[in-house]
């Protein structure tokens, strides 16, 4: 079992270079999976969930030549079923996106219900009842039997999609399913996520006719043909950049974080100017420092979809928080329950108190090394910032939880100055946690 070890107090410097995103990875690479040709992908990060989804693209025959230094050959022309139901499927929740995908080509498709994370009930409503107005059946909670979907379409057509609650998996798995349907989908309501215009902007390249995404009506005409044929970066990874000045940051580090869209950090950066950090920013590049006499001012954070304060940076944040002179808030706005690494925290010694979606946190505490479990991929983030600002050493167990989203995080915190390492241990001491 993968665990990390870090001797905290270190003061980050230096450069670090973001990765391509995971959450617009995920979905490009299920919408590889409905193109009439090759394409190449490149930038795409070196993650535990890109590795299964790539498996779980071969399962259903697509051909995956990688080039190395992130580049890959996808050729789904001879992808030979629509049933995603290969195990693996259920190792990540984005495999969702099959449903649009193998909807699209085979106007059919068979997949396990997706796995929940560990931070409460993550529903596919809005995605079956979107393929419903678009002419599928199955896709009533009473057609899931033995916790498999099976819907199919004599044919998919344009409709009208207004999206009760904002969902970034619902707004991309309708907007592949919309690719190749007859006429014209709109999608209202939509998620405006940086990763769901990546996915846009894929399908663009490939020969959809996709207008509107990164605002909250997206417009998907029908094409008859996605030849695919060229080749697209991914965007950097907003999450894994945002972990990164919050690690600067919770060690009152000098750390210049490139290859990031400045713009998608807008609602970290703006908090951390109110806390007291100095940023700087040019192209590509975010540089956060803080003068040794500052201290950090207190703050509220809410989390919303894109453009708020994103909810995959919540738990990262409120170890910042830890570190402020007063009382802070943390509003959890999107998940009903993502408030649950909080205990770990206190064990390191902070000073939280959760009522339902919102955390009192009072600061400023010192963190003292402790072991510590990652419950999640961002709890498990979170766990780290706390290690690094910790006195003493702290142990993070299932750190395997964290390299599905995060690139040789142990080489690149190395890289500005951590004292972090891997360590392998054996399963029996580390205590059993309810896995995703
Ligand atoms: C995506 O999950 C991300 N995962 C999550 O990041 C992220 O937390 C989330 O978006 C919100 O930004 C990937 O992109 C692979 P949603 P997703 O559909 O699509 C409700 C990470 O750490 N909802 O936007 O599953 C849902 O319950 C992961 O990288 C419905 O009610 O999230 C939630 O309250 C963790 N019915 C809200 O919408 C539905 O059919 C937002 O969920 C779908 C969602």
């Amino acid at each position: 079992m993968t665990s990390y070890r870090i001797v905290g107090g270190k003061r980050l410097q230096g450069d670090v270079n973001i990765s391509g995103s995971k959450n617009a990875v995920l979905g490009i690479l299920a919408a590889a999976m409905m193109l009439d040709g090759p394409c190449k992908i490149e930038n795409v990060p070196d993650i535990n969930d890109v590795h299964a989804m790539l498996e779980i693209c071969e399962t259903i025959g697509a051909q995956i030549t990688p080039c190395g230094d992130g580049v890959y050959e996808i050729d789904p022309t001879n992808i030979n079923t629509y049933e995603a139901t290969h195990p693996k499927v259920k190792n990540i929740r984005a495999s969702y996106y099959l449903l649009g995908a193998l909807l699209t080509r085979f106007k059919k498709a068979t997949m396990f219900m997706p796995g929940g994370c560990n931070f409460g009930t993550r529903p596919i409503d809005l995605h079956l009842k979107g393929f419903r107005k678009m002419g599928a059946q199955g896709t009533r909670a009473t057609d899931i039997r033995d916790g498999i979907i099976r819907i199919v379409a004599n044919e998919l057509n344009g409709a009208h999609i207004f999206l009760d609650v904002v969902s970034v998996g619902a707004t991309i798995n309708l907007m592949l399913a919309a690719t190749k349907a007859n006429g014209l989908t709109v999608i209202e309501n939509a998620a405006k996520e940086p990763h769901i215009v990546d996915v846009a902007n894929f399908l663009n390249a490939m020969g959809a006719n996709i207008k509107g995404a990164g605002t909250d009506t997206i417009r998907i005409q029908g094409v008859p043909v996605l030849p695919g044929g060229y080749s697209y970066s991914v965007i950097p990874d907003q999450i894994e950049a945002g972990t990164y000045m919050i690690a600067a940051a919770v060690t009152r580090g000098d750390v210049t974080i490139h290859n990031l869209i400045p713009k998608h950090m807008e609602p970290l950066t703006v908090k951390m100017l109110e806390m007291g950090f100095d940023i700087e920013q040019g192209d590509d590049w975010i540089r956060v420092s803080i003068d040794e006499d500052t201290e950090l001012e207190p703050t509220n954070f809410k989390t919303r979809p894109y453009p708020g304060f994103p909810t995959d940076l919540q738990p990262q944040a409120t170890v910042l928080l830890c570190l402020a002179h007063g009382m802070s808030q943390m509003h959890e706005n999107v998940w009903d329950n993502r408030f649950q690494y909080v205990p770990e925290l206190q064990s390191m010694g902070a000073s939280i108190s959760v009522m339902e979606r919102i955390a009192l946190i009072h600061g400023p505490v010192q963190f003292s090394g402790a072991r510590v479990t990652a419950l999640d991929l961002r709890a498990g983030a979170a766990m780290v910032l706390a290690g690094l600002a910790a006195e003493g050493t702290t142990t993070i167990t299932f750190a395997n939880r964290i390299e599905r989203g995060y690139e040789k995080i142990v080489e690149k915190l190395r890289g500005i100055g951590a004292e972090i390492e891997h360590i392998e241990e054996d399963e029996e001491h580390v205590v059993p946690v309810d896995d995703e």
